[in-house]
């Protein structure tokens, strides 16, 4: 039988990850995060796929193409998060865990980041553990899953 697939989405700017303000974001590079995800993903028998995107379109587009597919879609959706509802509906849409990830804990910051459009349609989140929380997005969704 073929592993679990694990779909990773990474949103608008978080191909500038490691340049792009270290101080909240942190120095690690999406591709070292997207690494750490992998990692722990195959060594719980899983397999993950990555699409980053700096347009809702295309992340849009990536869930309807993991419908059937992928067993969990792990999201942080940048900005998108605060206002995307084409983003939400696409989730709503997709039948299996979804889980909100961000590096940051967007609920102390400001005020406009507490609102999340994809939290309604989320079995859950990880916030505010920097790049532990890739690792962790893929441990919570294996766990989720059961064993394969
Ligand atoms: C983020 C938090 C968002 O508010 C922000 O727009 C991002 C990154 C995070 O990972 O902490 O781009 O999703």
């Amino acid at each position: 039988m073929s592993p679990p697939i694990v779909l990773l989405l990474s949103g608008p700017n978080l191909n500038l990850l490691g340049e792009r303000e270290p101080a909240i974001y942190g120095t690690a590079t999406l591709d070292d995060l997207v690494q750490r995800a992998r990692d722990r993903a195959e060594a719980g028998g899983a397999a993950l796929e990555h699409v980053q995107s700096n347009h809702e379109g295309d992340l849009i587009d990536a869930i309807h193409a993991a419908r059937g597919r992928v067993a969990a879609v792990i999201v942080n959706a940048g900005a998108l998060t605060h206002y995307a509802w084409g983003l939400h509906d696409a989730l709503a849409a997709f039948d299996g865990i979804v889980i909100e990830l961000h590096l940051s804990n967007p609920q102390r910051r400001e005020s406009w980041r507490s609102t999340s459009v994809v939290a309604p349609v989320a079995t859950g989140v990880i916030a505010g553990f920097g790049g532990d929380g890739y690792p962790m997005a893929v441990g919570a969704a294996l766990r989720l899953l059961g064993p394969s």
